[in-house]
């Protein structure tokens, strides 16, 4: 099917950050608006791509979708570099920032000099960068922070936490401290649970201020998308709404394409089958392996797609599955260990998990988690992951990483109360207590507050839900966006 931009179709163009957390969340979306009768382009980069194409089925599956395309751009490494994990998500964004503009240029405009798109739907992390296309060229911009609410709004609330000297955070002594001045959050955070940029050495090396910077740049576009549900975050995402006036929820969006696909499925419309979009090998044994377990019985553990450990922490969690004696099935990412070379692991750990447990590369992890032996997460609170959790309903124990991960791993503990967090340090002991507390102690009342999330998170998908309705007006929008010159949206 053809490219180019008809009078009678709306074409949106979808700008991911390239990395898995964000490119999952993004595919849903494009999913979900090729479903809707929108024609969908999709600008990833080519090691990206070519990833896609190895692990995710994407070619196979394409001719499903013929108003869904793929176009590429190189982000200037070399094809052979290893593009270095540890700093890969900052690097990336940079050489997004310093490559793209040329690209985005050229395919947002037509032969005839028209624009090709009637919309561009960008990670909101490239702000500046997909503002400056959009206005050049007249095309609409909406962004998609692929965090939560709680973190968007913390990163938005920045500049007066400093005017009102509850910032900058001065050190270790003041981790414990209360944040009263974000509005919808007032007390429940400590400085602690602040996304991991506030503080001033963190493992990631992104200083706050790009990240305020480009958070405050959504204030330009003509919309703004998080996958999020209002009762989940609720009194936040009331708080966003008095700066944004054009705002859509539309999240568990993974829960949200299952709900639409059922929906079509029951009118006896076909709708494809979903490609995955996984940028790894998917190890689908462990499927097999906990078929073979009792209902409730494995904690799984995943830390998601950029976190590093050190062979300490490694130690300590490995020690506190095995001490607390219930069954695992652990994701141990190819490069996630910050250091390749030490001693062989102990005996005991070695025969425990030959015993209860299971190692995998990748897992297919939306599956894993709905899965009936699934009794807990442990996990590093990705937003995607902690969303997983949530819409299937199984209860956490979060060891945040960076970024967002901390805040979302307050909001588990202390405000959703379904699950428990060890913030700051790694320990055996806590690990194996958090999976006795999860798995056995308090079980019921992790149980309770779990389903009813759950229940909360599919109502929202749901015909009549939040998100289902927030996506009906965002279609709206977009149809209507292509009818006006898009100009007339630019503030
Ligand atoms: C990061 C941030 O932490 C996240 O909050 C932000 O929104 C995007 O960037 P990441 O650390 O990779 O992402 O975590 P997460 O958001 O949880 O995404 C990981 C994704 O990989 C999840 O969708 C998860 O289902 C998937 N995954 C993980 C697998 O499919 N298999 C695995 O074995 C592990």
């Amino acid at each position: 099917m053809s490219e180019d931009h008809h009078e009678s179709e709306t074409h949106v163009l979808m700008f991911p950050c390239p990395a898995q957390g964000h490119i999952n969340c993004m595919l849903q979306l494009a999913e979900l608006l090729v479903l809707s009768d929108i024609h969908v382009t999709v600008l990833n980069t080519e090691h990206i791509h070519q990833r896609l194409l190895r692990f995710a089925e994407i070619p196979s599956r394409l001719a499903a979708y013929p108003t869904l395309h793929f176009k590429t751009f190189s982000d200037g490494l070399p094809s052979d570099d290893p593009r270095r994990q540890e700093d890969y998500v900052g690097e990336q964004i940079k050489q997004v920032n310093l490559m793209a503009m040329p690209r985005l240029r050229e395919i947002c405009v037509e032969a005839s000099g028209k624009p090709r798109f009637s919309c561009i739907i960008a990670d909101g992390i490239f702000g500046r960068l997909t503002n400056e296309v959009g206005q050049e060229l007249g095309i609409p911009v909406v962004y998609f922070r692929t965090i939560s609410a709680c973190s968007f709004w913390a990163y938005f609330c920045a500049p007066r936490l400093f005017e009102s000297n509850e910032l900058p955070i001065r050190g270790e002594q003041d981790m414990d401290r209360m944040i009263t001045s974000i509005p919808g959050m007032e007390n429940l955070v400590r400085c602690r649970d602040l996304p991991s940029f506030f503080r001033a050495n963190h493992k990631s090396h992104i200083p706050l201020e790009p990240v305020v910077f480009e958070t405050h740049q959504s204030l330009r576009a003509q919309a703004l998308i998080l996958n999020t549900f209002e009762d989940l975050e609720g009194p936040v995402l009331s708080q966003i709404r008095h700066h944004f006036p054009r705002f859509y929820a539309l999240g568990p969006l993974h829960a949200h394409l299952n709900s639409r696909k059922a929906t079509k499925t029951m009118s006896s419309e076909t709708s494809p089958p979903s490609f995955e979009s996984s940028l790894w090998e998917v190890d689908r044994s462990c499927m097999t392996w906990l078929d073979a377990q009792q209902p409730k019985s494995v904690v799984y553990v995943s830390f998601g797609s950029i976190t590093k450990i050190s062979r300490d922490e490694l130690m300590e969690i490995w020690h506190g599955l095995v001490n607390s004696k219930k069954r695992f099935l652990w994701v141990i990412r190819p490069g996630m260990l910050s250091e390749k070379e030490g001693q062989d692991p102990p005996m005991d750990l070695v025969e425990g998990t030959k015993e209860r447990g299971r190692m995998v590369g990748w897992a297919p992890q939306k599956e894993v988690l709905a899965h009936v032996a699934i009794g807990g997460f442990m996990t590093h609170c990705g937003w995607n992951s902690t969303l997983e959790g949530v819409a299937a309903g199984v209860p956490m124990m979060c060891w945040p990483y960076f970024a967002d991960q901390q805040i979302n791993s307050r909001y588990v503990s202390e405000v959703w109360k379904i699950g428990l967090e060890m913030k700051d340090v790694c320990d055996r002991k806590l690990v194996e207590e958090m999976v006795n507390d999860l798995m056995v102690e308090r079980r019921q009342e992790f149980e309770k507050s779990t389903q009813a999330m759950a229940t909360l998170a599919k109502t929202s998908v749901r015909e009549g839900g939040s998100s289902y309705s927030d996506f009906d007006r965002f279609v709206q929008f977009l149809k209507s966006a292509r009818e006006i010159d898009g100009s007339l949206f630019m503030k």
